[in-house]
């Protein structure tokens, strides 16, 4: 079954061609570059940006695949969660598309297609497992007992972990996408030098919070600029990587322990971060669990994951009309 997918929930405009776990093409246009000038992405720029640029991502998506409209069987769309602008764009076409096409069109939520990236030309990792899912807008542990049933186990109550690393990057003069420029730029954790706090949730032992330590980094910098000090930021860099490592990887563990879930999965853009993806192969390796994580390529947004997630979706008969609708929030376990 061939699956025509399209991704654009945030700044990439993406269309993959995509075969069960197998991906005939993937393309992602990319607006770094301009959402750069403003330290963040403006969700109007973006919206703009994919209403000019998705005829042609979807066109090369099919020329690389060697494909033509009439070879597709399917059409799969991110629907939520995401930017709403940015969301309709995509979703309009694939409508469109769909129905012109008169093929199924398959509705996939954003976090949903985030885990399936580790499913991509991978044919051993099946469900069930647990799943840490970290990206921009996110930060969630999940069991998932199959392809397309989820449970949440724990989630954060304010800011995601990736909007924690860009928000404390951008107060670090770093350039966006924060997160990987302070991974790339990172050292050494000192917390004698950089005391950030670690939160913790009352009651509840797997939920997170970031906006504190977010707020910790912010100040940190301010007291320093006033008393006219220098911050060794590659320092401080590796002070708050650790600290959100910390809090994702000690709750993850509690949650592997009381499931009793023997594979561990790890999901989102935050994947991408040098430090979780090492620490979690280390002490999965400690406790006997299987650990997967997608390939680099795949961590970021991509619409290759949302085509991987789609068979799985209409395996199991969630396909939409053409009322479907964009939502800017959306559980994983929504269905
Ligand atoms: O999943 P994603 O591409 O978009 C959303 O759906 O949110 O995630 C983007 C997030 C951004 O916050 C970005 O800074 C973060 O992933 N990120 C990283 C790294 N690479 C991307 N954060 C920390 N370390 C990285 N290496």
């Amino acid at each position: 079954m061939l699956i025509l997918a399209i991704e654009t929930s945030c700044d990439e405009t993406a269309a993959a061609v995509t075969e069960g776990r197998h991906i005939l093409s993937s393309v992602i246009n990319t607006q770094i570059e301009e959402h750069k000038k403003y330290g963040g992405v403006v969700p109007e720029i973006a919206s703009r940006r994919h209403c000019e640029n998705i005829s042609a991502v979807v066109d090369k998506a099919l020329a690389d695949a060697k494909k033509t409209y009439s070879d597709i069987d399917a059409v799969a769309v991110t629907f939520a969660p995401g930017l709403i602008g940015a969301l309709l764009v995509g979703v309009n076409f694939a409508k469109g598309l769909a129905m012109s096409l008169n093929v199924p069109l398959i509705p996939v939520h954003h976090l949903r297609s985030h885990i399936a990236a580790n499913y991509i030309d991978n044919e051993q990792l099946k469900p069930p497992f647990l799943c840490l899912t970290v990206s921009g807008g996110n930060s969630v542990i999940t069991d998932v007992a199959d392809y397309t049933k989820f449970s949440i186990i724990g989630q954060t109550r304010d800011d995601a972990a990736g909007e924690c690393f860009d928000k404390s990057a951008r107060a670090m003069g770093l350039s966006y996408p924060g997160g990987v420029n302070l991974d790339k730029i990172a050292t050494t954790a000192d917390f004698k030098k950089y005391p950030l706090p670690k939160p913790q949730i009352e009651d509840s032992i797997y939920d997170f919070s970031f906006s504190g330590l977010k707020t910790a980094v912010i100040n940190t910098l301010h007291n320093a600029s006033q008393k006219g000090e220098t911050v060794d930021i590659p320092v401080l860099a590796a002070t708050v990587r650790k600290r959100v490592c910390d809090m994702l990887i000690e709750n993850t563990l509690l949650a592997l322990e009381e499931t009793g879930r023997k594979t561990l999965v790890l999901a989102g853009g935050v994947s991408a971060n040098s430090e979780l993806r090492t620490r979690l192969e280390q002490e999965c390796k400690k406790r006997e669990i299987s650990f997967f994580r997608p390939e680099l390529k795949y961590c970021g947004d991509n619409a290759a994951m949302v085509g991987v997630q789609a068979y799985f979706e209409y395996m199991n008969s969630n396909t939409a009309g053409p009322e479907l609708n964009a939502t800017a929030t959306l559980p994983i376990d929504y269905i």
